[in-house]
């Protein structure tokens, strides 16, 4: 057993989503959370570069002390996270989009996935979609805007529901039954979905399964904390604290055991 912190990373806000869970199903655990919002989207960004900004952020994380790294950014993950687990030797979660079990549940044998353009020309992504798809069809979106509405907190307002209507109206025509969201950001624009696909779409939201994941390696490694650790939550960005700070206060509220810094990497 270790008190060592989980480290979590993504370009930007959007790996609080997986936090959330992780938090939730590990409470004594404590994080550094590294938010690389200077360089964010990664999503526009080449595999070379994806991939130095995933390796500065995991030695800075190894350098707090972390147990184990979760990338918690499916365009990281896609492009970087073979090279990450080559370099480091320390365990890894990565997450990408959640093809197989929203091609097995479908019913109407139509899916989408909305992703970053980095995901969606990922051969991880690819490779999965080729395995796991079966009879369904499946539909790559690209929703590389939507990333920047998260980052600026506009959930809820007319320009995050034009363009969430110009991505889901075609694919409600085209009868999805299942919309898996793949990218971490995307959790939360959860409540502006719904209000267009109503009850019709299911959202799979990969977070959890990450969670359940991270635990499992933990107990198999024993690396979990002691029971009653008094943990602490650090939160980190290369750019907007303030933005990561709120999110967090809107989510789960500001707690004593929670510390925000901005940080700059080299
Ligand atoms: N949150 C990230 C993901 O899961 C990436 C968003 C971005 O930086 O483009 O893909």
């Amino acid at each position: 057993m270790t008190n060592s912190p989980i480290g979590i990373f993504d370009s930007g806000v959007g790996g609080v989503s997986v936090w959330q869970e992780i938090d939730r199903l590990l409470p004594d655990e404590s994080i550094v959370y590294y938010a690389d919002n200077a360089n964010c989207p990664y999503g526009e960004k080449t595999r070379i570069e994806v991939t130095g900004y995933s390796v500065k952020a995991t030695q800075m994380l190894i350098a707090k002390g972390c147990k184990i790294i979760v990338v918690a950014c499916n365009t990281a993950t896609s492009q970087a996270i073979d090279c990450l687990r080559k370099t480091f030797d320390i365990p890894f979660v990565g997450i990408v989009p959640a093809v197989k079990p929203a091609a097995i549940n479908s019913k109407s044998g139509v899916i989408a996935i909305l992703a970053t353009a980095g995901t969606l020309k990922s051969k991880k992504f690819n490779d999965a979609r080729k395995e796991f798809s079966g009879n369904t069809e499946v539909i790559p979106v690209e929703g590389g805007e939507l990333v920047d509405i998260v980052e600026k907190g506009l959930q809820g307002t007319k320009q995050s529901e034009e363009i969430l209507r110009r991505h889901i109206n075609p694919l409600i025509e085209k009868h999805i039954d299942h919309l898996v969201l793949g990218c971490t950001h995307f959790p939360f624009l959860i409540e502006d979905i719904k209000r267009i696909t109503g009850d019709s779409v299911i959202l799979d939201n990969p977070a959890p399964a990450i969670a359940q994941r991270t635990k499992y390696i933990l107990e198999n490694e024993k690396l979990t904390a002691y029971p009653g650790n008094k943990k602490q939550i650090e939160f980190f960005s290369s750019g907007n604290i303030e933005a990561l700070k709120n999110l967090v206060e809107n989510i789960a509220g500001i707690k004593p055991w929670m510390i925000f810094s901005k940080i700059e990497i080299y």
